[in-house]
């Protein structure tokens, strides 16, 4: 295939090889988890866990849309980070984002610590409070930008120049943007992760993850790892994951103006105390986000998340019982909209200590804004806002 289309046409046939016998368009499932042999030795796949083709077409695919070398599918977004933190070796240290998903932190904090992996916890918005925490044994510094649920900014370009220059990797959580947003590879960045269990399938009915590499090297040791831990996704998911990024760029956008308006009448509500959304002037990343949150013919975008904060859990609570549109529910990304409790919730992992030093209060609510319309999904939060 040319190698110059655009992303939208890559979101539909990269990877998307013809099918050769009966020229189906729709790719066939490869639901199996063995391969005959022809000879002993003479197989392009031989075992599912190691490969399968509907897996490689979705790698194809992912690693086209993020402008990769390689990319490497996984069973969840966790299992690929922890593939990522894989890389390292005991007595490595890493950075991240503070505020992080939780289940990174989890992942970080009680597991890999088993390992002696080292990890230092910053607020990687500022850049120098990351060079102030490099050491000599420092090999990776993981973002997540947006941050979930607090939706603050890193610079991509600066931290990928300074960790250049000290001989680390980046990499960058790219869950809430997609490739359609955000690039990091194009800004600097070694690695991109992403939950494809969200906007990247979009429809909420599978648990996915990948990683995304600008090294073929890296990939090689991120395939390798893939097959030796085992957290593979499985024929049918890849397949529904694929088969979703095919309207990626439909339906990317609408999240993006939904999440705008939507935005924009919380932030008009004396009820909410506060609104997290970088597309809002008012948001201290609103400049960053407009100089590297871009789609794919250059205009910058915020993406369908928003998070309010109504000042105490029993407000958050009656709020959410009236609304009839926005489920409460974990997850985000789909084209349902969702509402969830990130300190009861996605972030109920953290102490409460840690959750208070980062913002997230019990009156804290995060929106996964959908692709409904927009009148309706505002007069279900009107509903909801009334109430308090
Ligand atoms: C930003 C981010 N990264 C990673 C994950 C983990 O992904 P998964 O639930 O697919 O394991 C999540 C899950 O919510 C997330 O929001």
């Amino acid at each position: 295939m040319n190698k110059k289309i655009k992303f939208n046409t890559k979101t539909v046939h990269k990877g998307q090889k013809p099918e050769k016998l009966y020229g189906a368009v729709s790719l066939p499932i490869y639901q199996t988890s063995t391969f005959k042999q022809d000879k002993i030795g003479d197989y392009i796949y031989d075992y599912s866990r190691a490969g399968n083709p509907t897996r490689t077409n979705l790698e194809e695919n992912l690693c086209s849309l993020e402008g990769g070398e390689d990319a490497v599918s996984f069973a969840s977004g966790l299992a690929a980070i922890s593939s990522i933190i894989q890389l390292l070796k005991s007595g490595d240290h890493v950075i991240l984002t503070s505020n992080v998903y939780g289940g990174t932190y989890r992942l970080l904090t009680t597991v890999m610590n088993k390992f002696k992996i080292e990890s230092s916890w910053v607020d990687t918005s500022l850049t120098s409070s990351i060079k102030s925490e490099i050491k000599p044994n420092t090999k990776l510094i993981f973002i997540e930008t947006p941050t979930n649920p607090m939706m603050s900014l890193s610079d991509i370009s600066e931290i990928s120049k300074l960790a250049k220059d000290n001989n680390i990797i980046v990499a960058v959580d790219n869950t809430f943007m997609s490739p359609y947003f955000q690039r990091p590879l194009s800004l600097g960045a070694d690695i991109v992760v992403h939950s494809t269990t969200k906007y990247l399938n979009g429809h909420s009915d599978i648990i996915g993850g990948a990683v995304i590499v600008n090294d073929k090297k890296i990939g090689e040791t991120l395939h390798y790892i893939q097959m030796s831990i085992g957290a593979v996704p499985g024929p049918f998911d890849c397949w529904l994951t694929q088969r979703s990024i095919k309207t990626l760029h439909l339906r990317m956008p609408r999240h993006d103006e939904n999440g705008r308006a939507i935005a924009d009448y919380l932030n008009h509500s004396k009820k909410i105390n506060k609104v997290y959304y970088p597309g809002l002037d008012s948001h201290p990343h609103h400049e960053l986000a407009k100089k590297q949150q871009l789609d794919p013919n250059g205009n910058y975008g915020f993406g369908g998340m928003v998070s309010i904060d109504l000042g105490s859990f029993e407000k958050a609570s009656k709020f959410i019982d009236q609304l009839n549109i926005f489920a409460l529910a974990e997850s985000l990304g789909g084209v349902e909209s969702l509402i969830c409790h990130p300190a009861k919730m996605t972030h109920a992992s953290l102490s409460s200590e840690k959750r208070k030093s980062l913002g997230i209060s019990d009156g804290l609510l995060r929106l996964s804004i959908g692709v409904e319309d927009v009148d309706d999904l505002i007069s279900d939060l009107d509903e909801g806002l009334q109430s308090i």
